[in-house]
């Protein structure tokens, strides 16, 4: 990612860095553990009861109106848990709709910025990953929510609120049990880095086996053809392996430290057996206390059972929260640009002293100078892997140059409106990417809610609106990847279609009849030619044929320009391009064109 924040969170930090999504609920969160406090104090009311009962009314059973005496503390008590369910019923509600609402807005949060981000970020990230904070990890902060916090508030709150009963009642057996509280803290409190560690790598592997998941699936073409199916499920099974190990690392530390709490607990039940059943028979102490402290006890299981648990959840918790704050922090377009001018576009590109690398220190475009005048040709031609992909994709600013400058109509390219200066450059890209919906949908991508008769007409002139009209459902047809499937230059066909639609002022046509037989290239330049009308085009291609539609070609040679001239010059002068000039030509011949 974008910068390495790995594992510094806490329960602080976390709340801080998530302080925008979670205080538009702070509301539904007091009262989520204002309702918290009733369930608890009620609960209270139990021990308290029975310490009552004990001391001030089985003693004088025979006194009259004992029975009544009674029959009114077990009538408050069932009222009292009415009451109690009621009141749980409400807080558990707000807790879960804190963590529904949260997530929502994290997930809408995340989503946006997904869409912000550059195509750097995206070079960096694997899909999988991406995939995985954006499904699993959020789901870990909805528990979070949901009931994390409410076991984490109640956990301390029982803890504390018994601890100070006790103390009232009989501070010397009090202190004896909560002595061994310091060692429990020092023991959650290891746990917690242990576990800590753990989630990250747990969640680290769950990223690693999305992205293989995905890649698998999509490349399930390649797998098969090379036959290596079972080399992908022997991989799979090895990754899985590695999940399975970081699971059981996990559960065990939960596990781990139930025993331990456990033990504790059990260590409690004994001093308050020995010491307080030393302190009765020495008649320093009530039966009815003792008792309401064996109650108490009780009530601590709540807080020794949960905690293990709580301290694992958490832990999981801020490791989802590290990672989804991974994406979140990285710098945007939004917050880069910060521009806004919108003229209209003449297109007129130059590039001065331009130079660019993908990584430091290694660059890919070096010290670029060119002009192209408004409504210009001009093709890039170049061996595989010069930069022409590159150099065309700095200009709709998919990345920013490392020196030099970009104009665009003599303006600085940092001065556009990035939205803007998009929406006025059209791209047709060598793989046509078409969405899982209907063709008419498909064309017009870039233009929503454009009429049928307007996406007819430039079907017509990107010359796919015949084989559009033979389709089951003519422009309703499904395409992508739940539709029909389109032939290389049926899509490309598509693409230039949705190009006409978005009637940019500026075009870049990278390698976009490659991946077509001669034949068809040749059916399509007529439509490419039409796009072209009035616009300032750059075209790239490796084959001579289309370069004839550009006035002048730029010879890129391992990132810096060797040639700018017409066709007829670069036959001339250049060695590189007559050459390429004469083996194509050679080429067709020997193929009967
Ligand atoms: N996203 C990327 N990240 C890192 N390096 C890249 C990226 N895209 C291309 N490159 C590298 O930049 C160089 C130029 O690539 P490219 O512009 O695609 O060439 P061309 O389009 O001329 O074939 C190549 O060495 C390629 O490996
Ligand atoms: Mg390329």
């Amino acid at each position: 990612m974008c910068n390495d924040i790995r594992g510094r969170e806490n329960l602080v930090s976390f709340f801080k860095r998530f302080n925008t999504y979670i205080k538009p609920y702070a509301g539904v969160l007091v009262l989520a553990v204002f309702t918290m406090l009733c369930v608890d104090i009620i609960a209270y009311m139990i021990p308290l009861c029975i310490g009552y009962i004990t001391d001030h009314i089985f003693p004088f059973m025979h006194t009259p109106g004992m029975i009544q005496k009674l029959l009114i503390i077990c009538g408050v008590l069932m009222l009292a848990g009415i009451i109690r369910g009621i009141v749980s019923h409400v807080m558990i509600r707000s807790y879960w709709h804190v963590g529904e609402v949260v997530v929502r807005d994290l997930r809408n949060g995340l989503y946006e910025k997904l869409q912000h981000l550059d195509l750097a970020f995206y070079d960096q990230a694997r899909t999988g990953d991406l995939m995985s904070r954006v499904t699993t990890d959020i789901l870990l902060i909805r528990d979070f929510f949901a009931f994390g916090i409410e076991h984490r508030l109640r956990i301390i709150l029982i803890t504390l609120t018994i601890f100070v009963l006790m103390l009232m009642q009989e501070w010397r057996l009090a202190l004896a049990v909560y002595g061994l509280i310091p060692f429990l803290y020092l023991v959650v409190v290891s746990f917690s880095k242990k576990m800590r560690k753990a989630v990250t790598k747990k969640q680290k592997q769950m990223g690693i086996m999305t992205a293989r998941v995905q890649e698998n699936i999509t490349g399930i073409r390649i797998v098969k053809a090379f036959a290596m199916e079972n080399k992908e499920i022997e991989t799979f099974h090895s990754e899985n392996k590695k999940m399975l190990e970081r699971e059981i690392k996990m559960s065990l530390l939960q596990v781990d430290l139930n025993s331990i709490l456990l033990l504790t607990n059990g260590a409690g039940s004994l001093i308050i057996l020995l010491f307080g059943g030393y302190l009765v028979i020495t008649s320093q102490l009530t039966l009815g206390v003792l008792f309401a402290f064996i109650a108490y006890l009780g009530l601590m299981g709540f807080p020794i059972n949960m905690l293990a648990f709580n301290t694992s959840l958490i832990n999981l918790a801020l490791g989802a929260g590290d990672r989804i704050w991974e994406i979140l922090q990285c710098a945007d377009q939004q917050q880069i640009n910060r521009n806004t001018l919108q003229i209209p576009l003449r297109g007129k590109i130059a590039f001065r002293q331009v130079s660019f690398g993908y990584q430091e220190h290694v660059p890919v475009l070096k010290d670029l100078n060119f002009t192209i005048q408004p409504g210009e040709k001009v093709a890039l031609f170049g061996l595989t892997g010069a930069g022409k992909s590159t150099l065309i994709s700095l200009i709709p600013r998919f990345y920013l140059p490392g020196t030099g400058r970009i104009e665009i109509d003599d303006r600085d390219i940092s001065d556009w409106e990035l939205g803007f200066l998009r929406s006025r450059i059209g791209i047709v890209q060598q793989e046509t990417f078409l969405f899982s919906s209907s063709i008419k949908e498909n064309i017009a991508f870039g233009k929503p809610g454009t009429s049928l008769e307007e996406i007819q007409r430039v079907a017509r002139l990107a010359h796919i609106d015949e084989f559009i009209n033979g389709l089951p459902l003519g422009y309703d047809t499904l395409v992508g990847e739940y539709g029909i499937g389109l032939s290389g230059g049926q899509k490309q066909r598509v693409a230039i279609a949705r190009t006409l639609l978005q009637d940019p002022a500026l075009l870049i046509l990278d390698d976009c009849t490659s991946s077509l037989d001669t034949i068809t290239e040749r059916k399509i330049q007529a439509q490419l030619q039409e796009l072209m009308k009035g616009r300032t085009t750059i075209i790239i291609a490796q084959r001579i044929s289309t370069l004839d539609l550009a006035e002048r070609i730029i010879v890129l040679d391992r990132g810096t320009i060797q040639d700018i001239d017409t066709h007829p010059g670069l036959m001339k002068r250049n060695k590189l391009y007559r050459k390429t000039y004469e083996h194509q030509l050679a080429h067709l011949h020997n193929n009967g064109y």
